[in-house]
């Protein structure tokens, strides 16, 4: 899909991750709607920054843990822009918790937020989309999700599912032309209430020795966005080799 001019929505795209997507697109020529959750000023800054590239910018901020939230964004999108073209799953909680002290209530949460509000958004997206308009929707998965283990718990969960669900829309929407793929990340950036140390140390036992960057994750996303009319249902990993055990 040629990227100029089109109109790309990234959920969680203030700070991290999501900002580097959301750049890299602007970059591209997309215009760009930020969402984002709690971390006004950091989304502020954002919108700055695409602007600077002359690039117009809409941001939305919505609780993802609450339904009635969640249907507020595509609606805004369409009134902002006119038209969506791209869907970017990111925003994602990330509580650790094991098995045994995982709670009903951080369950809900992790799959609310994880996993049905990228369902509630993909399905309003594609459902907004005219039906010979073309489009994209990426979701962010994590190499766990291949083998779960027991720790953030709810969260593996969550992914696993996104996973299936990435396969499942893939399939829905193939003849309306929207392809849906996901990027399953690796050590990229260190969670916030996480030790950097640590992280670095998580380094070493990666095939590639090293960590990832967001650039990585950019990478795979232009791939998916700009040349992959024709490849959906697929995940890539960007992961230096974790996933391989
Ligand atoms: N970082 C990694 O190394 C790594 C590894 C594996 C997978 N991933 C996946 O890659 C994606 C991006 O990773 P990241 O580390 O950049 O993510 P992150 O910083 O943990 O989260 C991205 C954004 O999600 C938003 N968010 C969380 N709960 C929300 C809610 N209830 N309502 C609205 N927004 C909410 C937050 O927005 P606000 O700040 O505005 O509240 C946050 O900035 C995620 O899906 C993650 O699971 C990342």
């Amino acid at each position: 899909m040629e990227l100029n001019n089109k109109v790309a929505l990234i959920t969680g795209s203030a700070k991290r991750v999501g900002k580097a997507l959301a750049l890299a697109l602007a970059e591209q020529g997309c215009r760009i709607i930020v969402h984002y959750g709690r971390s006004e000023d950091a989304a502020r800054q954002t919108l700055a920054e695409i602007n600077a590239l002359g690039v117009e910018a809409w941001s939305i901020s919505a609780d993802l843990n609450n339904e009635a939230e969640v249907k507020t964004i595509i609606p805004f999108a369409l009134k902002q822009a006119g038209q969506l073209h791209i869907l970017i799953n990111n925003a994602s909680i990330f509580p650790p918790e094991d098995f045994l002290s995982a709670k009903s209530a951080t369950w809900d949460r992790n799959m609310m937020i994880n996993l049905k509000a990228p369902f509630l958004l993909s399905q309003a997206f594609a459902q907004a989309l005219p039906p010979d308009q073309p489009g994209k929707i990426v979701n962010l998965l994590d190499v766990i999700a291949m083998r779960p283990k027991n720790h953030h718990f709810s969260y593996t969960i969550s992914k696993v599912g996104l996973e299936g669900l990435t396969k499942a829309m893939a399939h829905a929407l193939a003849p309306r032309n929207i392809q849906v793929n996901g990027i399953a990340l690796g050590a990229i950036l260190p969670n916030v209430n996480d030790d950097p140390a640590l992280f670095e140390r998580l380094a070493k036992r990666i095939p590639a020795r090293r960590t990832g960057s967001p650039e990585d994750v950019v990478k795979a996303m232009l791939y998916l966005v700009q040349d992959a009319d024709y490849v959906t249902g697929e995940i890539i990993r960007v992961a230096g080799g974790q996933h391989l055990g």
